[in-house]
């Protein structure tokens, strides 16, 4: 299967899709691996629930249909509950590619980017990560969560993928992918792990699009979509929108306390017993998102 740079032709591996758990199996040099689903399928799922943003869509879109030699990336830059995984899937659905999403974290190692061994009884078996999986698609997207927590090491096995390469190597088997035409790479960062980034790396993580404040009208549509049927909490979480500004997921996890909270008192309420709730489910969510 290696052709004469030592590249496997890895879209060519045999892919078996719907396996007993939806995922997917693989084989490459006759080791057979598991591949998981994407967390947005555009045959599969609805499109993701956006609000607003449109011009981040279309920066999103545009940066990911670049006729550059190198696989299209971007970057959202922003705090946390902002919206950035958010819009990464909306992204994806305007693309209408599948969105395989990689959680990066401190621990991670270069097999969780890549293909990892897994014992399962006295067995070994091989799992491949999200971005592997969305290598093996003829599209997709791969959204690199938090990019800025993964351990500088495995950030820079990426390099190659990046560049005019294209190449992503898993030493366990000894084979490389080489991204297709509609491979999309999208980052999500904070803004404090953005700046610490090794510049080369950082370099290759650009354009960045930074996520701003969402506007007070943009966020009670977010929580009036969302919690619909919920009219009486709605209107206490207005007034106290008003005097305390959350982020999108505060405001989300404000509203589901409040409707907790109302649903466990078990009574009818007036007006100002809910303003009481909704006053105790943001003072639970302050401070807890952005
Ligand atoms: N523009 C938006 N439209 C709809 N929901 C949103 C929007 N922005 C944020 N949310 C909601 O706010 C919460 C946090 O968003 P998320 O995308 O996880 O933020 P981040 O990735 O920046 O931490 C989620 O429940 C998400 O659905
Ligand atoms: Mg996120």
């Amino acid at each position: 299967m290696r052709d004469g740079k030592g590249v496997c032709g890895f879209q060519t591996a045999t892919v078996r899709f719907g396996g007993s758990n939806g995922g997917a199996s693989a084989f490459a040099d006759g080791i057979r691996f598991q591949v998981p689903r994407p967390a947005w399928d555009p045959e599969r799922d609805d499109r993701p629930r956006l609000v607003g943003q449109e011009e981040l869509v279309v920066a999103g879109v545009a940066a990911s249909e670049t006729l550059d030699d190198v696989v299209p990336r971007f970057s959202l830059v922003g705090p946390a509950g902002r919206g950035k995984s958010t819009l990464a899937l909306a992204v994806a659905a305007a693309l209408g590619r599948p969105a395989y999403v990689v959680h990066c974290n401190g621990e991670m190692e270069v097999g969780d980017l890549t293909i990892s061994g897994v014992v399962s009884g006295d067995r070994i078996g091989y799992v491949a990560s999200p971005l592997v999986a969305a290598l093996l698609r003829p599209e997709a997207v791969v959204v690199l969560e938090n990019f800025g927590e993964m351990p500088v090491l495995v950030q820079s096995k990426l390099l190659s993928l990046l560049d005019e390469h294209r190449v992503l190597t898993s030493e366990m088997l000894g084979v490389s992918l080489r991204a297709g035409r509609g491979l999309v790479v999208v980052f999500t960062m904070l803004e404090c792990s953005a700046r610490l980034l090794d510049e080369q790396v950082a370099q290759r993580t650009r354009p960045w699009f930074r996520m701003g404040p969402t506007p007070h009208d943009q966020m009670m549509r977010i929580v009036e979509e969302r919690f619909a049927e919920s009219r009486g909490v709605l209107e206490a979480f207005r007034v106290e929108y008003e005097k305390n500004p959350l982020s999108p997921r505060e405001a989300v996890g404000a509203m589901r306390l409040g409707i907790q909270l109302w649903k466990a008192a078990g009574r009818p309420m007036d007006e100002a017993a809910v303003a009481r709730i909704i006053r105790r489910a943001f003072a639970g969510m302050v401070g807890k998102g952005d």
